[in-house]
């Protein structure tokens, strides 16, 4: 457990995020760990403040508990706490069934509730005060994601001497559907009062200034906003990346290679290994993933006794209604598939909900033979990249959802549309069968990429343009 002292701080860098990097849990003894807390978010954010040092502001995963900051890994942890109705009513209402279906293409149809909003509001409030508090004269202070909209407008009211910048890591929707929101203005205006905003993906910049030229009235020119007050503000787009040397680095580690042949053996060895990781979520296109593979089963296009697919998902947002229902489908679903084909003891499916260590994850990677990522909306999607990171072979191939914001980088995967059942099949045995030379061409293409553009590059690209 971390050493915990209330000293107060001031920090010159700041993160300030719903999550903090860990999450503390109750053990099986009652005594209180902690974990990796699960996402995309974390994981590329934390080598980021190892490197950095300063602050990280958010929540650490339990409700009604209050506890005091500590060091972790060379910065300062924050917690905000949240009450139970804070839980309820910001993270699962707004944040989580407001607007992540509607920032995902409405995929599931997002919940509008007054309630919901005015915790939201108070919420934030209450991030930007802790981020008042903790910050040094002239800081800067790096909010991040959908849960946050309004903490940057809140901060610069209380600390106008502040750089203030946003990340949105997940897509920013357009007009058509952004003007749902009864709060629409209201969240425009919030993050107008950042100096940056960042996005995934150009298009989601161009929404954004579009919706703020309509909805605020504000000025703008190519990327570059005047805000109400006078101030500039920019708006573009950095793709996120990961920390590839690190996750190349555990893959070649001797211990996770052991774990990976001793995971090969007790899959059976078989000669194709089929991977997907997710969090357990109704973006990441699971229904129609497992389907895929139950067809190709069924109609003896794969072979159950050379072929295995291990499909790891995470929990995630269990109290949330659709998340609940997923989790029940997916259940049925791969159970169904497994009555249906394959044997006893010797699953065509191998279904994991668990969560499991970054070495476990980089085991899984380097033994999978072809990855498939098949979200049908996702703002970047980091298992894409680390996979390419981990998997040393070339003889590999990556299946990828044409609606994932990695698609736009990573052009030599073999892409899909996951609505498209049939289609979906063919590109997964296309890339199972395709000539090793044409794997490897592609492979290739795509470490260059995912090494090429690590996560350190993305946070300097960022800083530098916050002028930070
Ligand atoms: P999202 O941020 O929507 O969850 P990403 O693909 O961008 O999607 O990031 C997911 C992160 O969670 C990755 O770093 C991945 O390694 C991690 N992850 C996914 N599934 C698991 C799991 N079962 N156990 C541990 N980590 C996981
Ligand atoms: C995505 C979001 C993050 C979020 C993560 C995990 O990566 O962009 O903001 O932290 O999912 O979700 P959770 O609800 O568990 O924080």
């Amino acid at each position: 457990m971390p050493e915990q002292s209330s000293t107060p701080i001031r920090a010159d860098f700041l993160v300030v995020a719903n999550r903090l990097p860990v999450d503390r849990k109750t053990g099986p003894d009652g005594e209180p760990v902690w974990r990796t807390s699960p996402g995309g978010l974390v994981t590329a954010l934390e080598p980021v403040m190892k490197r950095k040092g300063g602050a990280w502001i958010g929540w650490h995963g339990a409700p009604d508990e209050t506890i005091d900051g500590f060091e972790h890994e060379g910065y300062r942890i924050v917690p905000v706490p949240l009450s139970t109705q804070d839980v309820e009513e910001f993270y699962e209402g707004f944040s989580n069934a407001t607007l992540w279906p509607l920032y995902h293409d409405v995929v599931a149809p997002p919940k509008f509730h007054r309630e919901w909003w005015d915790t939201y509001r108070d919420v934030n409030r209450r991030f930007a005060q802790a981020a008042a508090e903790v910050a040094a004269d002239g800081a800067t202070v790096w909010v991040q994601d959908y849960q946050l909209h309004l903490v940057p407008a809140m901060l610069r009211e209380l600390r106008p001497d502040l750089r203030i910048g946003f990340f949105l890591h997940i897509p920013f929707p357009p007009q058509e559907l952004f003007q749902q929101l009864p709060w629409r203005r209201q969240l425009i205006e919030g993050l107008l009062g950042a100096d940056l905003i960042g996005f995934q993906l150009p298009g989601g910049a161009a929404n954004f200034i579009r919706l703020a030229k309509r909805l605020s009235g504000v000025k703008a020119s190519r990327d570059t906003i005047i805000a109400a007050d006078g101030r500039t503000v920019l708006a573009r787009a950095y793709p996120i990346s990961i920390d590839a040397d690190g996750f190349k680095a555990l893959a070649d580690d001797p211990e996770v290679k052991a774990e990976a042949a001793k995971l090969r053996e007790d899959l059976g060895n078989p000669k194709t290994i089929f991977l997907g990781v997710d969090r357990l979520d109704y973006t990441k296109g699971l229904r129609q993933r497992i389907r895929a593979f139950g067809e190709l089963f069924r109609d003896g296009q794969l072979d159950p006794n050379e072929t295995v697919f291990l499909q790891v998902a995470t929990p995630s947002r269990e109290r949330v209604e659709e998340y609940r229902k997923l989790r029940d489908d997916i259940d049925l679903l791969v159970g169904r598939i497994n009555s249906q084909v394959g044997e006893i003891g010797n699953p065509a499916i191998v279904y994991r909900h668990e969560s499991y260590p970054r070495t476990s994850m980089a085991a899984m990677y380097s033994i999978a033979d072809v990855m498939v990522v098949t979200p049908l909306r996702d703002g970047m999607n980091l298992v894409a990249k680390e996979y390419v990171a981990c998997h040393e072979s070339d003889d590999a191939a990556l299946v990828l959802s044409e609606f994932a914001g990695a698609a736009k980088e990573l052009k030599q995967a073999y892409h899909c549309n996951p609505h498209d059942l049939n289609g979906m099949k063919e590109t997964i045995l296309r890339a199972t069968t395709d000539s090793r030379a044409a794997r490897s061409r592609r492979m290739r293409a795509l470490r260059h990429q995912v090494f090429a553009h690590q996560i350190d590059d993305w946070a300097n690209d960022f800083l530098r343009d916050l002028g930070a």
